[in-house]
């Protein structure tokens, strides 16, 4: 391996986030973006000066490609992710990892058969609040967490859902609607905070759009620890509100909107003086997507863009492998199988 890595993109709506970062990273050369509408392709690649590639198939055959960022449709990222660890190259994916638990076992094991990387998008884990919660709660400081309630009321429009071929909100391409797509970040961060998810118990509908997949959803939570939570995902509150983390634990509460430390009352000798502290530090407003598509933070994803780099330079694993993305999608999943079968379902061991 060079000391420079080679970096494509496939896929080119979130994808330009990814071929962006890639063009400045540090150790990288951004070598080609690719997608099957060329307009896309021809317009990325004149602004970040790198080839335009219109067929996935012709740019894995590339040997100065070291590393590819797969941003298509969810449905299509395990048979991609497939492709290219056949083909050596490493591989950084968007959330989800697929949408089903059979596709993402297959792409893991294809990267592991095939002795390539694979990173997984959830840039919320490393804004800098989730990054202290995460902390708070690993040292104890927190005590043993007992509670947990995440809330995601996002608005979305019909057209949303149209555009770009009409690929959100199927179960075919998206695997699911607000949980899988959209909550599935927060899902994420929930069960990063907590640990594993025993059971779920959930009631899912769709409210305010013409789709095939739910656009509310509320699920209770009893994790491994025996802790409890609630999730609450939906793309029908107009006009969309602040993400919401809240966490107690035997010491208190730490509340995260989006990414900005709403309270941090940890009981101590110094707990105010902490608590303004926390709050100033973590004023960040990180993700505005909550009405927004195109309001996704993207500083998260230059940091996984970049880590991706440097965990080939220094062959080591990315900040978030595959078997964590999975954890996520296991528990939506379930949450979906409780909704249709009107049972607490259990998830495996
Ligand atoms: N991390 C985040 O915050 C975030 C934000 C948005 C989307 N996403 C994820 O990224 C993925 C893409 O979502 P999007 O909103 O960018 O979708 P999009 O429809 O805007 O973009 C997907 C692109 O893939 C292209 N494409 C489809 N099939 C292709 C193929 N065979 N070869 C090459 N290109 C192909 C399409 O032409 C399109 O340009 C989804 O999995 C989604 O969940 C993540």
């Amino acid at each position: 391996m060079s000391k420079t890595v080679g970096y494509a993109v496939v896929g080119l709506g979130v994808g330009k986030a990814h071929a962006r970062a890639a063009a400045k990273a540090k150790g990288c050369r951004l070598v080609a973006v690719c997608d099957i509408v060329k307009s896309k392709a021809d317009d990325m690649a004149a602004e970040l000066n790198c080839e335009a590639i219109y067929d996935y198939d012709e740019l894995l055959k590339r040997s100065d490609i070291d590393v590819v960022s797969i941003c298509t449709p969810s449905g299509m990222h395990s048979d991609m992710i497939v492709k290219a660890a056949e083909a050596g190259k490493h591989v950084l994916v968007e959330k989800p990892l697929d949408i089903t638990l059979e596709k993402i076992d297959a792409a893991i094991e294809a990267c592991r058969k095939h002795n390539v990387k694979l990173g997984a998008i959830f840039q919320n884990r490393l804004n800098p609040a989730s990054q202290a919660i995460k902390e708070a709660i690993t040292t104890g400081a927190l005590g043993r967490t007992y509670l947990a309630n995440v809330q995601v009321k996002w608005w979305r429009t019909q057209e949303y859902y149209e555009k770009d071929g009409g690929w959100r909100g199927t179960w075919a391409m998206d695997g699911g609607g607000s949980l899988m797509n959209q909550s599935v970040h927060t899902i994420d961060l929930l069960q990063w905070f907590m640990g594993p998810v025993k059971s779920v118990f959930a009631f899912t509908d769709i409210f305010a759009h013409d789709i095939e997949t739910e656009d509310a959803a509320v699920a209770v939570v009893r994790f491994e620890s025996g802790a409890i939570g609630s999730i609450i995902g939906t793309t029908a509150a107009y006009p969309g509100l602040d993400t919401t983390v809240q966490i107690h634990g035997e010491n208190g509460t730490i509340y995260m909107t989006d990414a900005k430390i709403q309270r941090w009352a940890i009981r101590g000798p110094r707990e105010k003086e902490v608590e303004a502290e926390m709050i100033a530090r973590f004023a960040g407003k990180g993700d505005a997507a909550s009405a927004d598509p195109s309001g996704i933070a993207t500083t998260g994803h230059a940091g996984q863009v970049q880590d991706m780099v440097n965990a080939i330079l220094e062959d080591r694993d990315p900040v978030i492998v595959g078997s964590e993305a999975r954890h996520a999608v296991e528990i939506i999943l379930a949450i979906y199988e409780s909704a249709r079968t009107g049972k607490e379902v259990f998830l495996k061991k």
